[in-house]
């Protein structure tokens, strides 16, 4: 009896973990929509964080705010489309003025790591050609330094097991991305090679090795590429970084 209490009482617990820390997304994606004025062309992220700045925006051009956006993802492109915000493309725009995402982990530079949810390629191009880079994620995501949260390495399928080869030899233990027992396969038709590096000390080196290698499109590593950090907390507060 006494056994049943105490796990029924650990499962309430980590459900209101689990309420407190979506209340932390909402209100960090929340306050990050605020930042975007009529007239801007918007990078719309993609994750469980990113799906409240969208949720926001839809309701903002619902009230008659004057934007055009570009998805992160098909999802994300879904989602959009779902709440009437009207999508452009690279076709027709050159720019981006504010780029709102997620992440898995900011370091206290500034540096991030993305890619969990496996769209880092799309993710990284719409934030190269962004003016601001608005990362938005609860504080759990604030880490003294990178690497903790396995980064994600997006390869092309040919020769993926030689190219997991050569990401080992840089020190991470490397894991071709599955899902449901099958490979996971991207928006852009590649598979995730996620490497557990432990620690990354030197961002910007790792980068540009795992870019080295032949058969990697990208890695999920987005050094000095944020402006701005909206940080949001358990309590329902938000905190805004800037670089
Ligand atoms: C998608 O590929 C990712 O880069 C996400 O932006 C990142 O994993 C954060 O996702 P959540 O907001 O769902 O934690």
């Amino acid at each position: 009896m006494w056994a049943v209490l105490v796990s029924s009482q650990q499962i309430n617990i980590s459900y209101t973990m689990q309420d407190t820390i979506t209340n932390a997304k909402k209100v960090a994606g929340e306050k990050a929509a605020e930042l975007i004025r009529p007239g801007m062309v918007v990078g719309l992220g993609t994750g469980s964080t990113a799906y409240w700045a969208i949720q926001k925006i839809g309701s903002m051009v619902k009230q008659g705010l004057d934007i055009r956006a570009i998805a992160t993802s098909e999802a994300s492109a879904r989602l959009a489309g779902d709440l009437g915000i009207p999508l452009t493309t690279f076709a027709a725009t050159q720019h981006i003025d504010m780029d709102i995402d997620g992440a898995d982990e900011i370091s206290e530079k500034l540096d991030v790591i993305k890619g969990g949810g496996g769209a880092l390629l799309r993710e990284k191009i719409v934030a190269y050609h962004s003016r601001q880079l608005v990362i938005i994620a609860d504080e759990h995501k604030y880490v003294p330094v990178l690497g903790k949260f396995p980064l994600a390495v997006e390869v092309i399928p040919f020769g993926w097991e030689i190219t997991r080869v050569k990401l080992e030899s840089l020190g991470c233990k490397p894991e071709l991305r599955k899902k449901d027992g099958k490979i996971f396969i991207t928006d852009n038709g590649n598979y995730i090679i996620d490497c557990a590096f432990g620690t990354i000390k030197d961002p910007a080196a790792v980068n540009a090795a795992i870019d080295d290698i032949p058969g990697v499109v990208e890695s999920g590593l987005f050094v000095q590429m944020a402006h701005t950090v909206v940080l949001g907390f358990e309590d329902g507060s938000t905190k805004i970084l800037q670089r």
